[in-house]
């Protein structure tokens, strides 16, 4: 597939890093997605904009913690089952492609299986953040370079990306959704996002995708309240980041982090709130903001999810569940879902679990 691919930057022997021509300024969108976002009762800001370079670093801190079981449960189910994962893959040759892979540690699971097992893949790794795809298509290739692994890097909106492949290759595909990323989606959005998704994908494309279980309230909090505050600094970073690329004057003094399940929306829900009346200034706006005592900034709502309202999600976004993987403790779950086209009615399922 690489051959067909135009329009890379070759920056070594079997890494390419592709830019498609995809209009986009982000620090105006930044800055657009702020004034909106500030400008609503409750004020928030996407969660998106957590990850610059700094709180991309912080996340990476927040997933090697005991308290954030999300990532571990994630590695063991990797680990433990990574043989009956490869045992559901059909044997022709696939695009592996990963959409918001962060630092790469499962990836590697999974390469090195496949590798070792002799499949025929290249892997793509699709993310907006440069860093993001530099460093780890840089890691990869290298790691895997004895095997000739090919490892392509798209700068790009998933769709943008996946779309503008979908014209260049005719491979199979397996994407990767792991992690908590469905999770960022309340529910209709997750429908959305997936269906978007399958229409992407050729029929028989197959999918990978972690979602966090609902499960003890305690633990739940633990995980975004953890005992050395990174979860917290992680989210103050977004305040300052808006001062570094905006020219924003927040003090972080004056903000408090708060995160708590919500048993009615079913979503670990974050907010830095205002501990006093104050106004900020965001010089690339030139806007002042005013902020009540205990006014609460919504910077994330992390979906948990019930193994009925993840069979729901995909019957209605026509997909077919082949396998469910599970951790020992049954926290999270890696569901192996297959592209169903063409597509037979989309089931509704609001009445049965819903
Ligand atoms: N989306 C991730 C999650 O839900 C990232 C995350 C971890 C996060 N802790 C957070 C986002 C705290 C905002 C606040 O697990």
């Amino acid at each position: 597939m690489a051959s067909d691919l135009t329009g890379g930057v070759k920056l070594e022997r079997g890494r390419e890093v592709l830019r498609p021509d995809i209009p986009q300024s982000f620090r105006r969108t930044f800055a657009l997605d702020v004034l909106e976002g500030l400008s609503q009762k409750p004020k928030r800001i996407a969660p998106v904009y957590l990850y610059d370079e700094i709180g991309s670093m912080l996340f990476q801190q927040i997933t090697t913690l005991e308290e954030y079981y999300l990532t571990q449960c994630e590695q063991e189910i990797l680990t433990l089952h990574m043989e009956e994962i490869y045992k559901s893959l059909s044997r022709q040759s696939f695009n592996l492609i990963e959409l918001g892979a962060g630092d790469g540690r499962k990836t590697v699971l999974l390469i090195d299986h496949f590798i070792k097992k002799s499949l025929d893949f290249e892997y793509i790794t699709l993310d907006i953040s440069p860093e993001s795809i530099n460093g780890l298509s840089l890691m990869l290739e290298e790691m895997f370079r004895p095997a000739r692994l090919k490892v392509t890097g798209i700068i790009a909106e998933y769709f943008d990306g996946l779309k503008w492949l979908a014209e260049r290759s005719s491979s199979r595909n397996l994407i990767l959704f792991l992690g908590s990323n469905i999770g960022n989606f309340e529910y209709a959005k997750a429908q959305k996002f997936l269906r978007h998704l399958w229409d992407c994908l050729k029929p028989d494309d197959q999918l990978l995708i972690g979602f966090d279980l609902k499960k003890d309230i305690e633990v739940l909090n633990r995980a975004y309240n953890d005992s050395g505050g990174i979860t917290r600094e992680f989210n103050m970073n977004l305040l300052d980041r808006i001062n570094r690329e905006l020219g924003g004057d927040f003090d972080r003094g004056k903000f408090q982090y708060y995160s708590g399940y919500d048993v009615t929306t079913g979503a670990v829900e974050s907010y830095l709130v205002s501990t006093e009346r104050q106004e900020v200034f965001i010089r690339n706006l030139n806007k002042i903001f005013l902020f009540d005592a205990w006014e609460p900034i919504h910077t994330e709502s992390s979906y948990k999810y019930l193994e009925s309202e993840i069979a729901c999600l995909a019957a209605e976004t026509g997909f077919q569940v082949e396998k469910d993987f599970f951790d020992s403790n049954r926290y999270f779950v890696d569901s192996l879902w297959r592209v169903q086209k063409p597509g037979a009615a989309i089931a509704s399922c609001s009445a049965e679990c819903l």
